[in-house]
């Protein structure tokens, strides 16, 4: 877009009015979203649902009380395969009046487990400022989210009373374990969902200073590999160095995913052509954290490799631990292996590839097993709307910066699904993380400034569509 297609700017009253509402509201705001950081609500098997139930219910009383939807509820749909039932999201809706559009805004209330508590500087669940950041599980991905809609809500209202663009809420509860009950929640409540722009405020941000519209995700292809060599275990010094141990299996077959640049090696993964901005090793060595003398992995711009080229990583392993090691030939290794798709490959060709790959590499007749398969497709955003114009044009006024627009390595999987069961919405990927939030990993946080930024962008966002009209709704 040249600088002579933007948007026209929004009127300076409406901005500084907006920001003032926001501004004046960052307390309550930060302890709103303290609260929701309080509750653990890890969507994962093996961690207590009533956690996850108590957050949907925290999250629809903040709905309820913004005042302007004309139903708030709490849903939740079947499993596909299973017996089992999906952790309830909060769905709110409220009619555009006057022929104004309907925004869907998306954020998810689930997170990912803690981890080693020990490892945190202040406990995950007991939200924590110190300096400009909230410190905490959930503080960034994706409760930041959650508030970032709840206060850009009331920040309109505040400024410009009862709004008439049309807002749908649609709060998941299990996107960190695959929003698996997505699709069906997606068919059960189309006609409440149906919106012409959707808001997936589950992204990052270039720089605190610097906001991102996300444009490609990878997908995903996670599974577990059993490796089997032995009907039972025995002594490794009677047997060792004529029987295959599984441990041995494992380790030279999981070495052949990578060729010696670290690069993934298994034919049939593809690679997305697209630009990146040029590489900044220093940044990329201090975001990674790279210890000394250790050198980054792969081939190509480092940005292309994260938002363009597969990745398997190998992310747990079932087998005795060193304290319980004793000497004996392991006869069977388990280990859980997330691999990252490049957009342009559809997930499932992408585990068959690897599939065939692990197949065809078994070290001495290893017998394997596959299970546990979950797949994501990757995603392209159209840039070409409307939506995508109005959405960077509000980031220019919240920031006064031009925001960059990036890939990310991770993955949004039910982007795909919503994109292709709303073909004419434009979907607008957002967030509140930067590049120092660590989501899933221990001591994440959110900066505050950031949040503030985010907050006032999506105001903005939501008073410019308020003023438009839905009849120019084309691409
Ligand atoms: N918010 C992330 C996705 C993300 C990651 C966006 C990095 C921007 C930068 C999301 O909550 C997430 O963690 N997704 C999972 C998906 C998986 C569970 C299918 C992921 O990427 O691992
Ligand atoms: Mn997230
Ligand atoms: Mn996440």
């Amino acid at each position: 877009m040249t600088r002579d297609d933007r948007p026209a700017p929004t009127a300076p009253t409406t901005l500084a009015a907006l920001s003032d509402a926001v501004r004046d509201r960052m307390p309550q705001t930060i302890a709103e979203l303290s609260e929701l950081v309080r509750i653990p609500s890890v969507s994962w098997d093996g961690f207590d649902p009533a956690h996850v139930a108590a957050s949907a219910d925290a999250v629809a009383g903040l709905l309820r009380g913004l005042d302007v939807f004309d139903r708030v509820d709490i849903v939740s749909a079947p499993i596909p395969g299973t017996e089992q039932t999906g952790q309830p999201a909060v769905l709110a809706r409220r009619e555009p009046r006057n022929g104004r559009p309907t925004v869907l805004l998306y954020a998810h209330h689930d997170v990912q487990p803690p981890g080693d508590d020990s490892l945190w500087q202040s406990p995950p669940f007991e939200p924590t400022v110190r300096g400009d950041r909230l410190y905490g599980r959930g503080a960034a991905d994706d409760k930041a989210g959650v508030i970032a809609h709840v206060a850009a809500i009331r920040a309109l209202v505040d400024t410009v009373g009862d709004p008439d663009v049309g807002i749908v809420m649609f709060i998941e509860g299990e996107e960190e374990f695959g929003s698996r009950s997505f699709r069906a929640l997606l068919d059960a409540h189309r006609d409440t969902l149906a919106a012409d722009v959707i808001i997936v405020a589950d992204s990052d941000n270039w720089t605190t200073e610097i906001p991102s519209l996300t444009i490609g995700l990878r997908g995903n292809a996670a599974f577990t590999l059993t490796i089997s060599t032995l009907a039972h275990a025995s002594h490794s010094g009677m047997l060792g160095g004529a029987a295959p141990d599984a441990m041995l299996a494992a380790v030279r077959l999981l070495a052949t995913l990578h060729d010696d640049d670290g690069a993934v090696a298994v034919a049939g993964l593809t690679s997305h052509d697209q630009e990146v901005p040029a590489d900044d090793l220093e940044r990329f060595r201090h975001e990674a954290g790279l210890l000394e003398g250790v050198s980054p992995i792969g081939r190509g711009a480092l940005l292309h490799r994260v938002w363009a080229q597969p990745a398997i990583t190998v992310t747990g392993i079932d087998a005795p631990s060193v304290q319980n090691a004793s000497n004996t030939l392991q006869p069977s290794v388990s280990v859980k292996i997330s691999a990252r798709v490049a957009p342009g490959q559809s997930a499932a060709d992408a585990f068959e590839a690897i599939r065939d790959h692990l197949v065809a590499h078994a070290p001495f007749g290893a017998h394997l097993e596959f299970g546990q398969v979950d797949l994501g497709n990757p995603f392209l955003v159209d840039t070409s709307g409307w939506g995508a114009d109005e959405a960077l044009q509000s980031m220019r006024e919240a920031w006064g910066a031009e925001p960059q627009l990036t890939g990310v390595g991770g993955s949004i999987p039910f982007i795909a699904d919503l994109a292709e069961v709303f073909p004419d919405a434009h979907v607008l990927v957002t967030g509140v993380e930067d590049p120092e939030s660590r989501a899933h990993s221990p001591n994440e946080s959110l900066h505050l400034g950031v949040l503030r930024r985010a907050i006032l962008t999506e105001a903005v966002l939501l008073a410019r569509l308020t003023e438009r009209a839905q009849a120019t709704d084309v691409h």
